[in-house]
């Protein structure tokens, strides 16, 4: 009997923290960044600012990917931020990203949707 009350803390909280209902599911699914993107954006800690769908410090991929940028102007904003693209953002510190890194992930963005 006593080990039944010791489970029952456990249980309540595995059912507050369950969807109500496993059926609801998002209007429009997160875009997918590629595993070999994702590690780039990791290692080189965009993923500290920038998500795929949730704003943090920095605007979201596709709001970026939205601007419509070159893979080159992309690498120069990364290099060189020019804060008044963003207003209401803080200003992004210039990252120093390795060329051949940067392109892939300046290529990634372009296609973004
Ligand atoms: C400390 C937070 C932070 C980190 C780390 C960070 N960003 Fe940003 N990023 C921002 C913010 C804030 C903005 C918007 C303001 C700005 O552009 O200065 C931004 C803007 C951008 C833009 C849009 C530039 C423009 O002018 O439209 C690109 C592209 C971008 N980030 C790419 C990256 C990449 C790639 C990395 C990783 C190498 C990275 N960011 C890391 C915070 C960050």
């Amino acid at each position: 009997m006593k080990k039944i009350f010791a489970l029952l803390p456990i249980v309540l909280l595995l059912a507050a923290f369950t969807p109500a209902s496993k059926t609801v599911s998002k209007p429009v699914a997160d875009p997918v960044i590629p595993a070999d993107v994702q590690a780039l954006l990791d290692k080189n800690g965009c993923t500290a600012c920038h998500h795929v769908s949730r704003k943090l410090v920095g605007p979201i991929w596709p709001a970026i990917a939205a601007k419509k940028y070159s893979a080159k102007r992309i690498t120069q904003l990364v290099g060189k931020p020019e804060p008044a693209n963003w207003p209401g953002y803080p200003p992004m510190v210039a990252q120093k990203v390795p060329k051949a890194e940067m392109t892939k992930i300046a290529n990634w963005l372009v296609g973004l949707k």
